[in-house]
């Protein structure tokens, strides 16, 4: 069997974790010459238009990262499972950042990093413990529930929201447009987790910030986006956060990757920016991740997990 490997970025730390996991099949690259016909499976992140057709062998396509909307809009996607990345490594990453980034606010860091620069010693109140904060977390999935249980574990009072109604033992979950007023109302960090459909696009706009509840502990409403740039309406954002319908933001994820030069955001004094790397897909995990789903539906017929469903767009 071939696995061919097509990237957008460089594919050699990739192929060689692949041929260490798959040992003994080919592992091929975009670009270099291949039998397209015995390609069984493609493990991919944005794939060039073309690059995924005329290959009549295929039984899955492995995106190597958890979103897939880098694969739902290329035309005459072949019609065999997408598989996207779900497992502990890239998981425990983003809840690394979620709990640090809300940690921050809770505490005031930027504040004492501000002070620290200027050599100013105000101690100042204490700051509100974690249980008096309310943490809503949009996207209440894979990423949603290991970051709400962590965040749980460091004391906030952590809510979720999903698209269809769900219980997970110990969180309060609104659903659908029906539960959102009341979640956004009960919410001062707001965390976006949201995979990228026609459904999420542009949904973290003005509309919604003004819907945050404004009688925190923390002096407004946070946002923290790590999900998708396409959801957030970044002029919104900057116009929210001067009015002070949002006292900060940290974006991990942007409209245009990477940020441009020229974005308002770089320089806001209440923006937090990280270059869409909170939870970064490890190729050495990653592989693991993928030679063990082709291995078990090679070896058994096993069907393959954490397979996309199309219809939703993640
Ligand atoms: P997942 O397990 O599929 O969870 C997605 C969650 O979003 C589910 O709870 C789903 O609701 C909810 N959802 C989807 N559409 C919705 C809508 N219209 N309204 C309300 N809720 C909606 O995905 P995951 O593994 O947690 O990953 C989530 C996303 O994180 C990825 O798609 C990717 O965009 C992003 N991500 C970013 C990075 C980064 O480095 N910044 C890294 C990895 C992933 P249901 O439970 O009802 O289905
Ligand atoms: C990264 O953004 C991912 O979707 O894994």
């Amino acid at each position: 069997m071939t696995l061919l490997v097509a990237l957008t970025w460089d594919p050699k730390p990739w192929v060689e974790r692949f041929r260490s996991h798959l040992s003994g099949r080919d592992i091929v690259v975009l670009g270099e010459d291949f039998d397209r016909a015995r390609v069984r499976y493609v493990a991919t992140w944005g794939p060039k238009p073309g690059s995924l057709s005329n290959l009549p062998s295929l039984e899955a396509i492995f995106s190597l990262g958890a979103g897939v909307d880098h694969l739902m809009g290329y035309p005459d996607l072949p019609d065999v499972p997408i598989v996207r990345v779900s497992q502990d490594d890239l998981t425990y990453r983003m809840s690394e950042y979620v709990v640090m980034h809300c940690l921050m606010y809770l505490r005031d860091q930027r504040r004492f990093d501000a002070d620290q620069q200027a050599k100013r010693w105000e101690p100042d109140r204490a700051p509100p413990i974690a249980a008096q904060v309310r943490v809503g977390v949009m996207g209440f999935g894979a990423l949603g529930q290991d970051a709400a249980r962590k965040l749980k574990v460091m004391g906030f009072d952590v809510a979720g929201w999903s698209r269809t109604p769900k219980s997970v033992d110990g969180f309060e979950i609104f659903s659908g447009e029906a539960g959102l007023e009341q979640f956004l109302a009960r919410t001062d960090i707001l965390v976006s987790l949201l995979p990228l459909t026609s459904e999420t696009r542009g949904i973290l706009k003005r509309d919604l910030f003004k819907k945050l509840a404004r009688d925190g502990h923390l002096g407004g409403p946070i946002l923290i986006n790590a999900g998708r740039g396409g959801s957030q309406v970044e002029a919104d954002i900057l116009a929210c956060l001067d009015d002070g319908t949002l006292k900060g933001a940290t974006l991990d994820v942007f409209e245009v990757e990477p940020l441009p030069q020229e974005s308002k955001l770089w320089n806001h004094p209440r923006v937090t920016v990280t270059p869409h790397n909170s939870a970064t897909s490890d190729p050495e995990m990653t592989a693991r991740y993928i030679a063990h789903q082709i291995l078990r539906h090679e070896a058994a017929g096993e069907p393959f997990q954490h397979v996309v469903d199309r219809g939703r767009g993640y």
